[in-house]
């Protein structure tokens, strides 16, 4: 008989201060999340260095709940999995270094875990039957790649952006029209009282590369526009912008990702990170898959953004596939994922 694998994982990449444990790569049986949103509001986005010092001051005690709503101690946990990169460096490396502690304390395995992989093995938590292969759409705060996922843990980047994240366009739109970070959940709600035909803004294709994005063009006709009211003494109707700047970034996420799955023959198609948990995206892609017959898989917005539970699912994985990392295991801020 197998035993059973129980990960302890550790997020602490960005603005999150997570941990979770997670049963044989499926089972959540806790996860927690210390956000440090309200924190960096005031600032209009992260601040590298108030996000370490948080991290510092949270992760034992986020550590220690975890343990705690699982009803498990150390001893009983058959590893340690950690974000090692990409992220902030000095975020990273507090939660790296909590993992390496625990690590060498407790004599368990130390398995560093892939940040997108995490997001992308979000995915494998509420949908116990999806396997790979499978085409996803990772859109985050930081990241916006269309990925492959040819096996566990085998992955090829088949689209990418080439400036902004579709998150951060959703941030730097919002500050514009004077909503706050983090802008996303934000103009989600406001578009709702919008009208997303309002106003035509540019769906920019990348010469060459049809699986890239650009959002920078974007979020600059979002400004420009926004200008030419000021110039001209109009009053903005910021719901009218939310709702059409949304369904530009919707268009685009949704045209590009469909074409990929056509093309490359995959009838599974899912989304994950921050971006994914837009209500407007979510139900573009489930009424575009349903034309297209392809399954749409997506998880709860909580597993959305940045946990830790997604990192013990992906590390799993790699557990599985014999990973292990020693202590000499770093925060790489720019780590790459598969080629
Ligand atoms: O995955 P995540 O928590 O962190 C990164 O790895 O970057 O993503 C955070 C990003 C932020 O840019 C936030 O504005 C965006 O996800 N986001 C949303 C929504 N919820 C969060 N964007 C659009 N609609 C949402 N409902
Ligand atoms: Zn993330």
């Amino acid at each position: 008989m197998n035993e059973d694998i129980y990960l302890l994982a550790v997020e602490s990449s960005c603005d999150e201060t997570a941990a979770a444990v997670v049963k044989n790569g499926r089972e959540v049986l806790s996860n927690v999340i210390y956000s440090q949103i309200a924190l960096h509001r005031e600032y209009g986005g992260v601040v590298p260095e108030i996000a370490s010092r948080k991290h510092i001051e949270k992760i034992n005690q986020v550590i220690r709940q975890a343990l705690e709503d699982a009803s498990m101690e150390l001893p009983q946990i058959t590893g340690i999995a950690v974000t090692y990169g990409p992220g902030l460096v000095g975020a990273l490396l507090v939660g790296v270094s909590a993992a390496k502690a625990v690590s060498f304390a407790t004599g368990k395995p130390l398995i560093g875990v892939h940040h997108i992989e995490g997001h992308i093995c979000a995915n494998y938590i509420e949908n116990k039957e999806l396997e790979p292969p499978f085409i996803c759409l990772v859109a985050s705060g930081g990241h916006s790649h269309l990925v492959n996922v040819l096996g566990y843990g085998d992955y090829r980047i088949i689209g990418r952006t080439r400036d902004d994240a579709a998150g951060e366009a959703f941030d730097k739109v919002a500050r514009a029209i004077g909503l706050g970070y983090p802008g996303g959940p934000k103009i989600d709600k406001l578009a709702r009282e919008g009208n997303p035909d309002a106003i035509y803004f540019p769906r920019a294709k990348v010469a060459g590369a049809e699986y890239d994005f650009s959002f920078s063009g974007l979020k600059s006709a979002v400004l420009n526009y926004l200008n030419a009211c000021r110039m001209k003494g109009e009053e903005v109707n910021t719901a009218d912008v939310a709702a059409s700047f949304q369904r530009a970034v919707v268009d685009v996420l949704v045209a590009h990702s469909i074409e990929a799955v056509k093309t490359y023959g995959c009838k599974k198609f899912a989304i994950a990170g921050g971006v994914a948990s837009n209500s407007s995206l979510r139900e573009a892609f489930r009424r575009a898959c349903e034309k297209e017959g392809i399954a749409f898989y997506h998880p709860s917005p909580i597993f959305c953004t940045d946990n830790a539970a997604m990192i013990g699912t992906a590390a799993y994985y790699e557990y599985q596939k014999g990973v292990r990392h020693g202590y000499g295991l770093n925060a790489v801020p720019n780590l790459q994922l598969g080629q």
